[in-house]
């Protein structure tokens, strides 16, 4: 099976888990899009819900198929998040922002009963950490940002799209992406990172999610904390 492959069939897999009457909180990423997709064949197919979006794309695509979607002040409390991830370790500590939406997930995730991470088996670590940690920071904090990460042994590389232009997130604000290598403790690090001033939000997403649905060679199967 190609990665392709996996991430349609989670993303199917991932739709079922949605019922009559949700509030669905939707993730970005390609295996989103491949949620979104199955999720819009479902609303075509008779079922009622309402959704809220973690980024400007997924809330378009979402409009486009047809699913009914509001943002999050309209729609404050969600029954469910379906998102994927860059990083999955035991105990479902996940590194997220590949995409550049981290500020955007951890908030939709949050306002959500349940959070549920979809993935191929490629994603599964041992250690978080070999994906590059994305951080969100304010603008005019960014050098500020680099120095007081560079103190706590992070390099932080300012996003730039493929066209060389720097990558701004939907709420405006830039994005490091840090080499950490393996991180042996995760908590310790996330606090350090949330303790610099200009940082709006990081990659490291703990605690979170309910369970995860990973596609590999045997299907989809269900990993718990
Ligand atoms: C978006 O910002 C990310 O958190 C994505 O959820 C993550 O990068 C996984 O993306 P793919 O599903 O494209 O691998």
């Amino acid at each position: 099976m190609t990665q392709d492959e996996a991430k349609k069939l989670v993303g199917l897999r991932a739709a079922e888990f949605v019922e009559e009457g949700m509030a669905v909180g939707l993730g970005t990423g390609t295996t989103s899009v491949q949620f979104i997709h199955a999720l819009g064949e479902r609303v075509r197919g008779g079922l009622k819900i309402s959704c809220v979006a973690s980024s400007e794309s997924s809330h378009k695509l979402a409009a486009s198929l047809g699913i009914p979607v509001t943002t999050l002040p309209e729609l404050p409390e969600l029954d469910l998040y379906i998102d994927g991830a860059d990083e999955v370790a035991p105990g479902l500590a996940l590194i997220k922002g590949g995409g550049g939406a981290l500020l955007r997930e951890k908030i939709v995730a949050s306002a959500a009963k349940k959070f549920i991470v979809v993935a191929d088996s490629t994603k599964i670590v041992e250690h978080l950490g070999r994906f590059p940690l994305p951080i969100e920071v304010i603008q005019m904090a960014m050098p500020l940002v680099v120095r007081k990460l560079a103190a706590i042994g992070l390099e932080g590389k300012l996003r730039h799209t493929k066209e060389g232009n720097i990558r701004m997130t939907d709420e405006g604000n830039y994005i490091l992406d840090c080499a950490c290598g393996e991180i042996p403790d995760p908590e310790r690090l996330a606090a350090q990172i949330r303790s610099i001033v200009g940082v709006v939000e990081h990659g490291l997403f703990l605690n979170m999610a309910a369970f995860a649905l990973i596609a590999g060679e045997d299907g989809v199967r269900e990993l718990h904390p």
